[in-house]
């Protein structure tokens, strides 16, 4: 997949892939929608003591800088599993600006994340595991993961890569994930958001990160 660095609104940089005119992150700001959408309405928001964090889509590693460094200040011992069918490079890791706009401390949580091999559980920080594992989220099995406590939905959007969005993906999701347990996504799609419903989830509609008005979350109710 052929990807260029791209600056955003805040200063932060992500990827393009031209070939799908589609980027990583949102271009009014990176840093400003990771915070928002998936830390802020997302894992702050969990009830967890110990939460399971689920990632659709690893990507710039972003949302698992955010999650680490907040598990860390908060001491809240935070489990993050992602999944990645196409991994970025050194190189384009090395590219992104994350750490200098964060801290030094920030930038080597990042190396971190990047360096530590897939498919292998491996500590990040005291209070932070990672589990990167490089598959085909159309094609994965959950089985085998813990409940999820908070997902982070980040593919790339519904008009672009629609076999993401199926509803079975939803429904397989909603089976894996822990009782009250929430779902982020930038997206506020009413079809997305109907999809959510039909696998059983309680959707909302919240207000936006800046570019956009709206994004969703849905909850699973306890059992
Ligand atoms: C919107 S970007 C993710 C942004 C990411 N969360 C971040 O913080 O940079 C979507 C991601 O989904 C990945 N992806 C695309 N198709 C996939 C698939 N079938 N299975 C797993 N990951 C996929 C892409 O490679 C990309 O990293």
């Amino acid at each position: 997949m052929q990807r260029k660095i791209i600056n955003t609104g805040d200063g932060s940089k992500t990827l393009f892939v031209p070939e799908m005119d589609e980027q990583y992150h949102s271009v009014n700001g990176a840093l400003t929608e990771s915070r928002y959408v998936y830390l802020e309405r997302g894992y702050l928001c969990s009830k967890a003591i110990n939460p399971v964090v689920l990632e659709i889509g690893f990507g710039t590693g972003l949302n698992a800088l955010i999650t680490a460094l907040h598990s860390n200040s908060l001491q809240k011992p935070t489990t993050y599993i992602t999944l990645e069918k196409y991994p970025i490079t050194p190189n384009e890791m090395e590219k992104l600006n994350y750490g200098d706009l964060i801290s030094a401390d920030a930038q080597q949580v990042f190396t971190k994340l990047h360096k530590v091999p897939w498919n292998i559980k491996t500590s990040i920080t005291p209070y932070f595991n990672l589990l990167k594992i490089k598959a085909d989220v159309t094609t994965f099995s959950f089985t085998d993961l813990p409940p999820a406590d908070v997902i982070y939905f980040d593919a790339f959007g519904p008009d672009k890569q629609p076999e993401m969005w199926d509803e079975l993906i939803f429904k397989t999701l909603f089976e894996h994930s822990a009782a009250n347990s929430i779902l982020v996504t930038y997206s506020a799609k009413g079809e997305i958001r109907r999809r959510l419903e039909r696998s059983g989830y309680l959707t909302e509609r919240l207000p936006g990160p800046p570019g956009k008005r709206q994004m969703l979350r849905a909850a699973k109710p306890s059992d």
